[in-house]
């Protein structure tokens, strides 16, 4: 996450605007506006650096945007002719102002959104060659990197050619650079030396162009800068750019010039924070994809182990765990119900779920040899704080699966390990979930490998099939999400729900079922399908909407069993809507409506079943005309017991 805005004008301006008549601070004014609408993308700090006739000037703060407009407003810049700003949601080291981007390494400055991985063996060569690193980002050493490339480069050219645009030269350095760089960045960079010109370059973090008339634009989105341009265009992965302010050249990873495609952005600045989308949880649904994505990110070596820079727990004190206990509540709870079928699976460790607020109140068994995992996507979940304290009184260490950087239970714990969702704005969780779920498979991965229990062999091979995850959600959102849309709309006159699932699709169920309350407050239940016919199967009557996710038929002791459970309630009238795989034509005949998901592996399924059902409950919750994100009764962040 993290948001980036650029812009670029002429030396001698004549631009008029509405938006921002003082011609003189326009840069400053363009900034401001996009990091303003990019707030929502993360708000631990922010920046901007500015260039133009009076050189090179930086200005951060840590905290709100508000705290940087303040700051500027105690000293104002000089008039800029090029500038590129940044909103930062913490990924390598903490909310602070010297952590805050844009980062400074001699006549350059760079934003940068996304995770360097190899930034230790960078950092060395940064610090081999005598430079202070002020800060503990990725982004600093990438500025210090691309400075000391640029210096040397601009130094061979002007020598050969006194006049070499250093603009040019910046382009050269920046191509050199990140094909150096291992992992995901939007990386843009300033230079005092070519004041009316902006750098830029794309691999798998987000990066849009503005075309404006005489001033052109970047953003994380087009957000950054609808408010002045609704002409956008596209960047490639592993494209270069270069801004000026009548012309923007992009080059691919082999060095030609192509042509961005471009389109006209067809929503208002008004819908901008939302990033286009309706809702804040409707953007949080399509951001799934890359949540998982950057959770899995910076987490793998050069070898294909895995490492977990935050795990701050002796390997001697993990290899000797016997238990594992989940402290969470509600979606975090279900994410560590769907992640203990997993590590128990992968670490042959017994993995008990707790809510938080149980576990506190009973004698639970606890030693030094238990290891506590506590997940909240806040990190400030009362309930969860008192759980992880009660832990760590009772000798177990606590590891802290959290979303919100340098929140309480981060800190608290004994280890972190970041989930890199970004920020969740709508009530009702989801990316962080995915993003949960992820980060504890990471964990058991990490578990078995370091107490041998999975060759490497095989920790590589679950590793690659989580790899493979972020693409089957984007293919859920493309394919299937109008289907499960309309079936909300159909259904929003019904009053219960229930939602059926075996092994990992018992707490897909369970989060299903309270997806369907929190937002359209009807009434739901989730079960183990085998529990049906243990009491809960004197609910179905005729017309009875049931929910069931069926396992992959490649586990066929899971999927008949499930099949079994679908013929018994739509023999009792239910009206059954499935999720199942592609394929998966035996469901065909027991199914009034099916929801496809791509094929994958037992325990992957989660990140995969879980999508339909978030989106079924916001449609049926719209169509209702209920306030999606922010239902009734409810908050963010649970802080009280
Ligand atoms: C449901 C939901 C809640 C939270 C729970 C824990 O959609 O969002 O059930 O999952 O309140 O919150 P965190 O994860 O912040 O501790």
């Amino acid at each position: 996450m993290c948001g980036i805005v650029g812009h670029v004008r002429p030396l001698a301006p004549v631009i008029s605007s509405a938006a921002t008549p003082e011609v003189e601070g326009r840069t400053l004014c363009v900034l401001l506006d996009g990091l303003g609408r990019l707030e929502y993308r993360g708000y631990d700090s922010a920046g901007v650096a500015l260039v133009g006739p009076s050189g090179l000037q930086v200005a951060k703060a840590a905290g709100k945007l508000e705290n940087l407009r303040a700051a500027i407003a105690a000293e104002p810049p000089a008039p800029a002719t090029a500038g590129i700003g940044h909103t930062r949601w913490a990924t390598h080291g903490g909310p602070t102002t010297e952590n805050a981007h844009p980062h400074r390494a001699g006549s350059i400055a760079v934003v940068h959104n996304g995770i360097i991985e190899n930034f230790r063996a960078l950092r060395a060569e940064v610090e081999e060659a005598g430079r202070a690193l002020l800060s503990d980002t990725d982004t600093e050493i990438a500025a210090h990197i691309l400075d000391m490339d640029f210096t040397a480069r601009l130094a061979e050219a002007t020598a050969a050619d006194p006049s070499a645009d250093p603009a040019q030269v910046l382009v050269e350095s920046m191509r050199a650079v990140t094909e150096r760089l291992e992992g995901a960045f939007a990386l843009l960079a300033v230079t005092s030396l070519a004041p009316e010109a902006i750098v830029a370059a794309r691999r798998s973090s987000p990066l849009v162009i503005g075309l404006g008339d005489g001033e052109n634009f970047l953003g994380s989105d087009v957000a950054a800068f609808v408010a002045f341009t609704s002409r956008a265009a596209e960047v490639g992965d592993d494209q270069i750019l270069l801004l000026r302010p009548d012309s923007v050249t992009v080059w691919d990873k082999d060095g030609c010039i192509v042509e961005p495609k471009g389109w006209e952005v067809s929503w208002d600045a008004s819908a901008a924070v939302k990033g286009g989308y309706e809702t804040f949880m409707d953007k949080e649904i399509h951001d799934q994809p890359a949540a998982v994505a950057d959770t899995l990110l910076g987490r793998v070596d050069e070898r294909g182990e895995i490492q977990l820079d935050e795990m701050r727990i002796d390997p001697a004190v993990l290899r000797s765990v016997d238990k594992i206990i989940v402290v969470a509540c509600g979606t975090a709870a279900y994410a560590g119900h769907v992640a203990k079928y997993a590590i128990e699976h992968w670490c042959r460790v017994p993995v008990e779920i707790e809510l938080a607020h149980e576990f506190r109140y009973r004698d639970a068994v606890v030693s030094e040899k238990t290891l506590t995992v506590a997940i909240s996507q806040s990190g400030e979940t009362m309930d969860t704080i008192q759980a992880v304290r009660h832990a760590r009184e009772q000798g177990s260490k606590v590891l802290a699966i959290v979303n919100a950087y340098g929140s309480t239970i981060a800190r608290e714990a004994d280890a972190v390990l970041y989930t890199h969702a970004g920020p969740e704005v709508a009530v009702a969780s989801t990316k962080a979930f995915l993003a949960q779920i992820t980060a504890c498979y990471l964990l058991g991965l990490y578990l078995a490998q370091l107490r041998g229990n999975k060759w490497p062999e095989e920790v590589a091979d679950y590793l690659a099939k989580l790899g493979e995850m972020p693409d089957k959600v984007q293919w859920i959102l493309d394919e299937q999400q109008s289907v499960v849309r309309a079936l909300g709309a159909e259904l929003a006159d019904r009053s219960s729900f229930l939602f059926l699932g075996r092994h990992v699709g018992f707490p897909v169920a369970l989060e299903g079922a309270l997806k369907l309350k929190e937002l359209a407050y009807v009434h739901a239940e989730g079960f183990a399908a085998g529990e049906l016919k243990h009491g809960p199967i004197a609910l179905v009557e005729e017309g009875l909407p049931v929910f069931v996710i069926v396992p992959t038929p490649r586990r066929p002791i899971l999927h008949d069993k499930v099949l079994s459970n679908v013929q018994e309630i739509r023999a009792r009238g239910a009206r059954t809507i499935v999720v199942a795989e592609e394929g998966d034509d035996a469901v065909d005949a027991f199914a009034e409506h099916i929801i496809r998901i791509p094929a994958a592996p037992t325990l992957m399924a989660p990140l995969l079943t879980v999508v339909p059902l978030q989106i079924f409950a916001a449609a049926l919750a719209g169509a209702k005309g209920l306030d999606i994100d922010q239902p009734r009764n409810l908050a963010k962040s649970v802080t009280v017991e």
